[in-house]
Order: structure tokens, then C-alpha cells, then sequence
């Protein structure tokens, strides 16, 4: 296979650094440009077993600097973006929207820009299911590619923007994109401020757990190995301009989900505290993924595997998490949560 260049961005979040991890293993043949401002969100020490590899690159940058980001593109020539770059956190969202159009728009705009301006192979934005709304809580009902595009958060209005213009670029330009939307990652790295670490990291504590309302909005759960795996998928086999779904029919009331977590770290429901409802705050999430596995795509965790893997993994890590739960994410916790 002949040598490609890989500029990913947002790589070292949480499903971007899985990415990057995954794809840098993988792909010896391929140079791995990781591009990422390391907001609260990104770290690199998830990156030790990687940094030294001759086949990854490291650049610091806001995906939002225009000059910098234009430049970059005409030295490096990059064939292929995966852009995972983003304000990710709903409940931020709702407290203060504005950099979600900054990062989630303008950056997304620069970096189709840039990719048009040399001429990618193909340029992969990472979206979100949360674009289509919410379903009700029938179990029949799922999103496809074609349910219109309705977000009721500022995050995800902020990547409905984006994917919009993903698809301009496409339509406009000729721009070969694909648009993957996902359901609720889970599994290493996840940053403990989401569901599922925080639950594994506060049971592990014996700290109370806040479940929004009354636990029984539905979310399908994905992990981010096979996430990873099918947007290998797309920017090799994608058809340009396509949309992809990307879920795994894992879906759980998130009173299921601390459920399930108390249970496999052995402890009690009392841990569980039921809080303020989120605001806006929808109900179910439901992917129907049969374009993708048309493409090829199979999940290899069911939730219940999945879930296993996670919680070991966050065991075995606790020095990963304990240095975010100990550092600036104490305040963000103290705001958001003033009963708990
Ligand atoms: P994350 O918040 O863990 O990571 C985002 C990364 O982007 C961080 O490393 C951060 O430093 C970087 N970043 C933020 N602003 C930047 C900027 N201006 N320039 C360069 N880098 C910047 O997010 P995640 O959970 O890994 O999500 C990755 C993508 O997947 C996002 O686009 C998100 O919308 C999408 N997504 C996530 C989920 C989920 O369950 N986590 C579900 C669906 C879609
Ligand atoms: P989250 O992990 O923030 O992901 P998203 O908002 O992108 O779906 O939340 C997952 C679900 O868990 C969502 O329905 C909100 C709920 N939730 C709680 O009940 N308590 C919490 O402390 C958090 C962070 C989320």
C-alpha cells in the first residue's frame, strides 16, 4: 500500500485518541498527524506507548487558525482529514454555547477550506446522532440516514451547522467528503465528566451518582473500538457525499447503565442520587446502522462486553482519571452539580 498522510484532528480526546491509536498501529505505512489545541479535553499522556513511533507526528493547533491551519495544509499535502476536533460536551453547551460555534463551525470551515485547497483523497467529519433530536419512546423507531436533521442542544445545533456545511463543500466544490453520525461512545479515555465514568469513577469512590430526572431517557451505546473500526471503513470504502449512522442496537435507560455499574463494582443503588433534569433534554437516541454494515461494518463489543472491558480498563488505569477528577474538573463539577 502506497504511503498516505493522515491529518486527524481533535486526537487527543477521547474517541479521536483512540483513534489515532488504533490507526497508528495498524497502518505502519501511513504518517499520523495529530492536530489538537488541548483544550480541558485533550491530553497526551494517553499517547506514551506512540509518541516515539517514526509513523506519528504531534502538532499543537486551533483547528480555527485560519493562516495557520492553510499553511500547514500547502506544506504537508495531506490526503486524508478525519476531523474529530470538537466541543463535545452537552452540558457545557448549555452553559455557554459560543465556542461551540467557534470550534464546531468556524473550525469545521476552515478545515474544509484548507482540504479544497489541495485537494484531498477524502475529508471524514465525526458528527453525531444528537443532529436528529430525539426519538419518542417507541422501540420500533430508529434514525436512518434520512430523518431530518431537528438538534434541540446548542452542541448539537452547533455540528448540524457543521455537517451542513460538510455537505455544501461536497455539493459546491466536489469536495470528497463523508459525514459519519454516531450514537454515545464508551470504553478507555472516556473523560470522566460522561455517564459512564463518571459512574465507574464515583462508585469507585463510594460518591454519590446524579442521575438527570428520572433516569429513564434512553441512550445506545457504542464502543469506541468499533467506532474507530468503522470510520477506518468509511474513508477507505466510503461512497463520496454518503452519510454513515454508525450504532450497535445497545440501547439502556441510563438508570440501566449506573444500574449495570454498581452492580459489577459490587456495591449498592444507594449510591444513586436522581437531580435536576438536564435541560431540553432528550429523551432516546436510536441508530439504525444497516448502510454501514451494508459497507462491511460489524460491532465486535454487545453492551454487556463492552461495559466488562471499560470498567476493568478504568480499574487498571486510576491514575489516568484520578489526575483529571484531582485537577481543574473539581470546579466544573462543583458548578454543575450543587447538590450532589
Ligand atoms: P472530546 O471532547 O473528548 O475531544 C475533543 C478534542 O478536540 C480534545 O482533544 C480537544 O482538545 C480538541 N479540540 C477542541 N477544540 C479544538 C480546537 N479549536 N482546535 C483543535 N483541537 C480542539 O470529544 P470526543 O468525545 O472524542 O468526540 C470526538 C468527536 O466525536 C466530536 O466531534 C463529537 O462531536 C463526536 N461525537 C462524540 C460522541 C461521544 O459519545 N463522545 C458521540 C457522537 C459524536
Ligand atoms: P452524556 O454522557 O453527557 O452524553 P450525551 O448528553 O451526549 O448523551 O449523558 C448521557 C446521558 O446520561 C444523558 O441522557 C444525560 C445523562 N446524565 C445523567 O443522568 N447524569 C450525569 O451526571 C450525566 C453527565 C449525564
Amino acid at each position: 500500500m502506497a504511503r498516505k498522510k493522515i491529518l486527524v484532528t481533535g486526537g487527543a480526546g477521547f474517541i479521536g485518541g483512540n483513534f489515532v491509536q488504533f490507526i497508528v498501529n495498524k497502518y505502519p505505512n501511513y504518517d499520523i498527524y495529530n492536530l489538537d489545541l488541548l483544550t480541558y479535553a485533550g491530553d497526551l499522556t494517553k499517547h506514551k506507548q506512540i509518541e516515539e513511533k517514526k509513523n506519528y507526528t504531534f502538532i499543537k493547533a486551533d483547528i480555527s487558525d485560519r493562516k495557520f491551519i492553510i499553511e500547514l495544509f500547502k506544506k504537508e499535502e495531506f490526503d486524508y482529514v478525519i476531523h474529530f476536533a470538537a466541543e463535545s460536551h452537552v452540558d457545557r453547551s448549555i452553559k455557554d454555547p459560543g465556542i461551540f460555534i467557534e470550534t464546531n463551525v468556524t473550525g469545521t470551515q476552515v478545515l474544509l477550506d484548507a482540504s479544497k485547497e489541495v485537494g484531498v483523497t477524502k475529508f471524514v467529519h465525526v458528527s453525531t446522532d444528537e443532529v436528529y433530536g430525539e426519538l419518542d419512546f417507541d422501540p420500533s423507531t430508529f434514525f436512518t440516514e434520512e430523518t431530518p436533521i431537528q438538534p434541540n442542544s446548542p452542541y448539537s445545533a452547533s455540528k448540524a451547522s457543521s455537517d451542513l456545511l460538510v455537505r455544501a463543500y461536497h455539493e459546491t466544490y466536489g469536495l470528497p467528503v463523508n459525514i459519519t453520525r454516531c450514537s454515545n461512545n464508551y470504553g478507555p479515555y472516556h473523560f470522566p465528566e460522561k455517564l459512564i465514568p463518571l459512574t465507574i469513577s464515583r462508585v469507585l469512590n463510594d460518591q454519590k451518582v446524579p442521575v438527570y430526572g428520572d433516569g429513564k431517557n434512553i441512550r445506545d451505546w457504542l464502543h469506541v473500538i468499533d467506532h474507530c473500526a468503522a470510520i477506518d471503513l468509511v474513508m477507505h470504502k466510503g461512497e463520496n457525499g454518503e452519510v454513515y449512522n454508525v450504532g450497535g442496537h445497545n440501547e439502556r435507560t441510563n438508570l440501566e447503565v449506573v444500574q449495570t455499574i454498581i452492580k459489577e463494582l459490587d456495591k449498592s443503588d444507594d449510591l444513586i442520587e436522581f437531580v435536576k433534569d438536564r435541560l431540553g433534554h432528550d429523551k432516546r437516541y436510536a441508530i439504525d446502522p444497516t448502510k454501514l454494515e451494508e459497507l462491511g461494518w460489524e460491532p465486535i463489543y454487545t453492551f454487556d462486553t463492552g461495559i466488562a472491558q471499560t470498567i476493568r480498563w478504568y480499574l487498571d488505569n486510576k491514575e489516568w482519571w484520578e489526575q483529571i477528577i484531582n485537577g481543574d474538573y473539581r470546579d466544573y463539577f462543583k458548578a454543575q452539580y450543587t447538590t450532589v
